[in-house]
């Protein structure tokens, strides 16, 4: 029995279940759910037909096998009578108003245009029918943030007018929002619908999580990982968010929660931490005790209400405000019970070490806790909590650290002080930067192996104990060192077909010793391969950060784990660790929460999953990618306590609870520095402090610098003596087709081989313990390997083709008529006069920017050649020649799929290398 094979049924109804977990219930007036049997109901808005599976860009090219969006799982539920007569008229208008695509990568509109609704329409809904539902679309992504506009953050006019007209007919009446990221809810004051529920989106089978919490089968228990305000300018950082040079994290760690609990509370429409259930739960019997270095709690939670449900028990502690100021709450821990029945009850036990609610002193670069009284309350939201227990602490340190990573450029920032009990916002002198960063780097530089030439070891000795790993490197030539740093991608053809980056024994003086070639696959929601492999496409990372639960996680991504393990793919390209800064971040879809530790613990719990399968996740983006504007521009300019505090602290727990063994540095810079050669972060805090052994690679084509200088794409040598080990990607490892300078700094000795060999350390170290190294070695199963890649899931149809006849060595195929819209196959037939070797040389043009991803993948007589991976050229036509191999014989069929929308295509040549003369 293969212990890793994959049950897709399984698969599914985990993601089910995680996927009502995460749906948050905001209002349930009059208990209006869950819904009554043989309810009649009105589903209103287009998104009940186009249910948004996840946001756009890496995180959301997952080839899905199918989507239950709300609809196909409502039209399953035999006691709900819909309303079929309106879902009719949706469908038509649907017809003559399609889903809009947009312009592919980066340019797909955030929202579709809503159906006009008359007074008519609605009136009759109503007369045939109880309950309105009313669905509400957007979807979010990468390259762009969420605009403070109709179609974006706020509800369009027609949006507003479908709430108008169906809360004029309707007093039962259910919003429902399918989104990744937090809208405007004003309309919330105005309409007062009696259910609102964040739905969130749920990945494939998204549909179904909802119908299971309208329907009453599982009461909800997700809770709120972020805040809501009234008003998008009520965050904190909303006057330094956005700008394209330098944001001021002015707030500093006063983020979320942490400002609105501390300097404004009247601002919030939903607290952190909150969501209804369908039952009511008391949370008592506290206990409290403080022992050397941990605080134990204890509670009882009862089921007092009428539904089975899980609730989660939240405990935040309250600092003294000290000379460093603290937020009045800080989330210390949590755990979800399980389903306890109605008049249930369960125990939960909880120990909190004191580095939970220690602060970050810049002082003397130490998490301490200052002297005074520390308060812990516990309940079901930040609001909703009682104090059950406090302790007067001396001053302590808990942790000493040296100052990594502090900003260069003086700004004041936010600070809480304690006039007559009430905390009140000062501002003061944020502590600049006192290191030497040259003199760390060079003092810690590391001592150099001596290059011994090729000893005919393999790394397979290494991996026998044959030979030590400083040993193997020492057979390193520079040359090989400086290919070693380099990844290939998108789509290498080394790797499994179209997945993001092989990295590895890439060149042939790296295979021959034996090094076998790792890969990386987008990420995070489900694995995307651009050649169209199809792959389960989870829920997104609100939503699992909204189920405050670690245990359903874990088991989710054991089964991630083995999905990859079946594609042959070492690390998932996520989670996403940022934090939610600003609500308009267009990428918060993909991040769990506002919180730290709940980031931290979800992360861990997903990493512990994936190890199961000996593959892991790669914890993204290393540091500070809190927008999308400018991401590989913008400066954040953060105090040191705030890095430490909020934006790394996910990452650290990550690291020290979930043992993250990959890491992606962010675009762009952080205090100056680009975060992909930013040496306090990649080595100081990443590796000294968190003690992380592993490796770290950039973004994709990211920009890397030496403070002080403009960054650039082939500063190779800046990402090396920083301990950024991969540079991710270029297209060819072994002709330097990126043109790096790894070769020529080292020969100027800017960098050492010292470093490059350090690089190397951590990325044969991960190589040695990765899936690769087992199937280089021959150490997967029989069973296992049966099942590799099992499913066939295109269909190839050769009837009815176009043929095109090549005379010469050449054949051109005119492509300007082909649609290339994403997920669109292209499929004709070839007939080439000439026997031998080709290439297919694509003339193409894209309006978008070159980090738009467009990727095609070819198929020559249903065998995968490959996938063209093509970038935006802003609006130029540029020819990409992609090697086809030998072809044998004249008659091919070719098909054509495009990963993604945006691509115009002029022609395609078929053009001869090689002949191959007929044999005698
Ligand atoms: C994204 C990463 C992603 C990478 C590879 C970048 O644009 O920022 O999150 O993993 O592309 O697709």
């Amino acid at each position: 029995m293969n212990p890793y094979y994959l049950d897709l049924d399984k698969y599914a109804e985990l993601a089910r279940e995680i996927i009502a977990e995460g749906i948050v219930l905001l209002n349930n007036e009059d208990n209006i759910l869950p819904l009554k049997k043989q309810t009649r109901l009105s589903i209103f808005g287009r998104s009940v037909f186009h249910y948004y599976k996840s946001g756009l860009g890496s995180g959301g090219l997952v080839n899905t096998r199918y989507t239950i969006g709300i609809k196909e799982a409502l039209e399953k539920e035999t006691d709900l009578i819909i309303n079929q007569q309106l879902m009719d008229h949706y469908s038509q208008w649907i017809e003559e108003n399609p889903f809009d695509e947009g312009e592919g990568w980066g340019k797909v509109p955030w929202s579709q245009k809503e159906m006009p609704l008359s007074d008519a329409l609605v009136k009759e809904a109503r007369e045939q029918s109880d309950v309105a539902i009313i669905v509400i679309g957007r979807t979010g992504g990468e390259d762009q943030d969420t605009k403070n506009e109709p179609g974006s953050y706020r509800l369009t006019d027609v949006e507003l007018d479908m709430l108008d007209k169906v809360h004029k007919h309707f007093t039962q009446t259910i919003i429902l929002l399918n989104t990744g990221n937090v809208i405007d809810m004003s309309w919330v004051d105005k309409y007062h619908p009696k259910g609102v529920l964040y739905v969130w989106q749920g990945g494939q089978e998204g549909g179904y999580g909802v119908a299971d919490i309208l329907s009453g089968r599982v009461s909800p228990s997700g809770r709120l990982s972020m805040s809501i305000t009234k008003e998008v300018e009520d965050n904190p950082a909303h006057n330094n968010f956005g700008s394209l040079e330098r944001n001021i994290y002015e707030e500093d760690i006063y983020v979320g929660y942490r400002y609105y609990e501390t300097f404004d509370k009247d601002v919030i429409r939903y607290p952190f931490g909150y969501g209804l259930s369908y039952t009511d739960f008391s949370i008592n019997d506290f206990s409290f005790d403080v022992n050397q270095k941990t605080v134990l709690a204890k509670c009882k939670v009862h089921n007092i209400g009428e539904a089975p449900s899980k609730e989660v028990v939240q405990i935040y502690c309250e600092a003294p405000q000290g000379r460093l100021g603290k937020p009045a709450k800080v989330l210390v821990d949590f755990g979800k019970t399980e389903i306890i029945p109605v008049n249930g009850s369960v125990d939960m036990e909880f120990s909190i070490p004191f580095d939970r609610f220690a602060s970050y002193d810049e002082k003397t670069s130490a998490y301490v806790l200052e002297e005074g009284r520390y308060r812990f309350y516990v309940g079901s939201h930040i609001r909703a909590t009682e104090l059950i227990g406090e302790w007067t602490s001396p001053y302590t340190v808990v942790e000493q650290w040296e100052e990594a990573c502090a900003p260069v450029v003086a700004f004041d920032r936010l600070k809480a002080i304690s006039k007559n009990g009430v905390l009140t916002p000062v501002k003061e002198a944020t502590p600049l930067r006192k290191v030497n960063l040259d003199e760390r780097i060079s003092s810690q530089r590391p001592e150099e192996l001596e290059y011994l030439g090729n000893k005919n070891n393999s790394l397979t000795d290494v991996l026998n104990h044959k030979i030590g790993l400083d040993q193997f490197i020492q057979q390193l030539s520079d040359e090989d060192l400086a290919c070693l740093v380099r990844g290939e991608g998108m789509c290498s053809p080394k790797a499994t077909p179209g997945v993001a980056s092989a990295f590895g024994g890439l060149t042939k003086g790296l295979r021959e010793k034996g090094i076998p070639v790792a890969c990386t696959a987008d990420g995070p929601s489900g694995i995307r391969m651009d050649c169209g492999t199809k792959a389960f496409s989870l829920p997104n990372g609100t939503l699992i950060g909204c189920t405050f639960n670690e245990r359903l996680l874990e088991e989710l991504f054991e089964m991630l784990g083995k999905e990859l393990r079946r594609n042959k793919i070492d690390t998932i390209l996520g989670p996403g660790l940022n934090i939610h800064r600003h609500v308009l971040n267009g990428r918060n879809f993909e991040y769990f929460s506002e919180d730290p530790l709940l980031t931290g613990r979800l992360a861990s719990a997903e990493l512990r999953g994936l190890h199961k399968s000996q593959v892991t996740g790669t914890i993204k983006h290393f540091v500070a990618n809190n927008q999308e504007a400018g991401r590989q521009t913008a400066d954040s300019v953060v105090s040191e306590r705030a890095l430490r505090e909020i934006y790394l602290k996910g990452f650290e727990i990550a690291v020290r609870e979930g043992q993250a063994r990959s890491v992606m540095t962010s675009y762009g810079p952080v205090n100056g520095i680009w975060t992909a050669s930013n040496y306090d972060l990649c080595t100081q805090i990443l590796r000294k402090e968190w003690g992380f052994k592993g490796i770290v690679m950039t973004d994709w084509w990211a920009a890397l610098n030496f403070e002080g200088e403009p960054a650039s794409r082939s500063n190779s040598a800046a990402m090396v003596r920083a301990q950024n080990d991969l540079y991710m990607c270029v297209n060819d490892a072994e002709s330097n087709s990126g043109g790096d300078n790894t070769i020529s700094m080292l020969e100027e000795g800017v960098i050492t081989r010292s470093e490059l060999q350090r690089n190397a350390r951590n990325i044969l170290g991960f190589i040695l313990n990765s899936l690769s190294m087992l199937h280089y070695t021959n150490a997967i199963s029989k069973e296992e390997l049966e099942g590799l890649n099992s499913e066939e899931d295109d269909e190839f149809d050769p009837s009815s083709l176009e043929y095109h006849y090549g005379e010469g060595p050449e054949l051109i195929v005119d492509a300007s008529v082909i649609s290339t819209n994403k997920g669109q196959h292209e499929l004709f037939g070839i007939c080439l006069a000439i026997n031998g070797t080709y290439d297919l040389v694509v003339r193409y043009k894209s309006d978008l920017t070159e980090l738009a991803q467009l990727p095609i993948s070819l198929y020559i007589d249903n065998v995968n050649k490959g996938t063209i991976s093509l970038n935006g050229t802003q609006g130029e036509w540029k020819e990409a020649v992609h090697h086809i191999g030998h072809l044998f014989g004249p008659n091919h069929f070719i098909k054509l799929y495009f990963g993604v929308t945006g691509l115009k295509l002029d022609n395609l040549k078929f053009q001869l290398v090689e002949e191959t003369k007929p044999f005698g």
